[in-house]
């Protein structure tokens, strides 16, 4: 498109000046973010360095846990998310018609790309699976604190074990994650809860099983909806919301969560868990155990939130397959808000190993000899591309705080040139055979 087209229709032919014409300065879409390398240009910014800091976290403790990488397509078949999703997230989406006709999505979540990946190729891979991935996801939600229209989203899944074992290796792996970041129990909770709690409460109640998922979407939202608008709509399904708040702050775990709290307890993380039936998840295809993550002090959104699906990897592959499965999603918007105000993210500087000071141009052909030689090593080197005064040379390795300066001497009389090393820590320098300086500046000062 971009290549055919007519050079006159873009004004080429006249004088081959830039085609287009730009009233105002372009701007991103409301809710997407742009990531810029530290030191940001205004302090409010989103930090890419923080960002790689956070999916670093994620991948090191997953693997720590046994969990393998995978990944999908960012566009999926809008079909495989208004089967079962749930309708808060449907309502979200970003969809089109493509050009070949197909109704597609942006994928919101990962849980149902990952239930088709698993349904298809599940026998192939021993039990349980355990897997993670770092998707990029898109919400058309209203932007508020904590929600934006793109985020990424660590997700962790366990499948083929239904024991509460597997809830509780999962819920330990959420814990050293926030762990991870310098989180402490004074920090955040894991609140604990179970749909079977809830449907053996509305079993007990409503003989309609057709209006369970009515009745989980408002104890979903009791936290933030009016109560008395709450009490109503209760009082539709036939419950009472008084009953349900004494249910609720009783707080009696099941058979299944008192597996799990003494699973952790083994663990030592104990502390970190506390059963809340307040928490239900808003996803229809939840079937179990759930649980969210908070803060403490409740100042964000939920950080992170999943738990069991039993029945979506049969209900994705039409019946043929069939396997137990929980999860969870860990968004970077709260996260990133969390660290930032509790002060725990750490200072990003690019730093680098070895600036190439080139004083003489005559010497360039030979200074990039010595920089590749340094960067296949693995070595982190940066120089002036054009020439530059040596001093703004010298500046702007101090800037890009390198820890050595490297350059050529001239070679002395009927000897082998040199190289000048400099460590700028410590003022120490020495000169060596170009073949030494890649040792020399990967052992570290002392
Ligand atoms: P979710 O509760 O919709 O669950 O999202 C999980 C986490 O993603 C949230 O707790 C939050 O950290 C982050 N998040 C969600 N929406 C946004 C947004 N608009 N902006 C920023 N962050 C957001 C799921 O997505 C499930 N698929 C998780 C799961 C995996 N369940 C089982 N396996």
């Amino acid at each position: 498109m971009w290549g055919g087209g007519d050079p006159a229709r873009f004004g080429i032919a006249g004088g081959g000046r830039f085609p287009f014409s730009f009233p105002h300065m372009m701007d991103r879409l409301p809710g997407f973010r742009d990531f810029y390398p530290e030191p940001l240009p205004l302090p409010d910014m989103w930090s890419a360095d923080a960002r790689q800091y956070i999916f670093g976290k994620w991948r090191a403790v997953a693997r720590r846990y046994g969990f393998r990488e995978y990944d999908g397509p960012p566009l999926e078949p809008l079909e495989l998310y208004t089967l079962k999703s749930g309708d808060e997230i449907v309502g979200q989406l970003y969809n089109f018609t493509d050009k070949g006709g197909r109704e597609i999505a942006l994928r919101p979540e990962m849980t149902p790309t990952l239930a088709r990946m698993v349904a298809a190729h599940e026998r192939h891979y021993k039990k349980p699976v355990k897997w993670f991935a770092i998707p990029q996801l898109f919400r058309y939600e209203r932007q508020q604190k904590g929600r934006l229209r793109e985020h990424f989203q660590l997700n962790a899944d366990i499948f083929g074990e239904a024991d509460p074992a597997a809830d509780a290796e999962l819920v330990a792996l959420l814990i050293d994650v926030l762990r991870s970041f310098g989180l402490t129990a004074d920090d955040f909770v894991i609140r604990l809860s179970s749909r079977n709690a809830w449907q053996d409460y509305f079993n007990q109640r409503c003989p309609d099983a057709g209006k369970a998922y009515a009745f989980y979407q408002i104890i979903d939202k009791l936290e933030r909806e009016d109560p008395a608008a709450s009490r109503e709509k209760l009082a539709q399904l036939g419950f009472n919301l008084d009953e349900i708040t004494a249910f609720i702050q009783a707080g009696e775990p099941t058979a299944e969560l008192r597996g799990i709290l003494e699973n952790l307890a083994a663990r030592g993380l104990r502390d970190y868990v506390k059963v809340d039936y307040q928490v239900i998840r808003g996803l229809a295809y939840y079937t179990g155990v759930v649980f969210e993550a908070f803060d403490k002090k409740g100042e964000f959104r939920a950080i992170a939130g999943g738990g069991r699906y039993d029945n979506l990897v049969k209900l994705i592959s039409g019946g043929k397959v069939n396997l137990p499965a929980l999860g969870f999603g860990f968004g970077d918007v709260v996260l990133l808000e969390l660290l930032k105000v509790r002060g725990l993210l750490p200072t990003f500087d690019a730093a680098i190993d070895a600036y190439c000071l080139i004083e003489d141009e005559t010497l360039r052909p030979a200074s990039l000899q010595l920089v590749q030689q340094l960067r296949e090593a693995g070595l982190a080197v940066e120089y002036s591309l054009v020439a530059a005064k040596p001093d703004k040379q010298f500046k702007r390795a101090q800037e890009m705080k390198a820890a050595h300066t490297v350059k050529w001497e001239p070679a002395p009389a009927g000897g082998e040139p040199l190289v000048r090393v400099r460590n700028l820590r410590t003022k120490q320098e020495q000169s060596l055979p170009a073949a030494a300086v890649a040792p020399a500046l990967a052992t570290p000062a002392t």
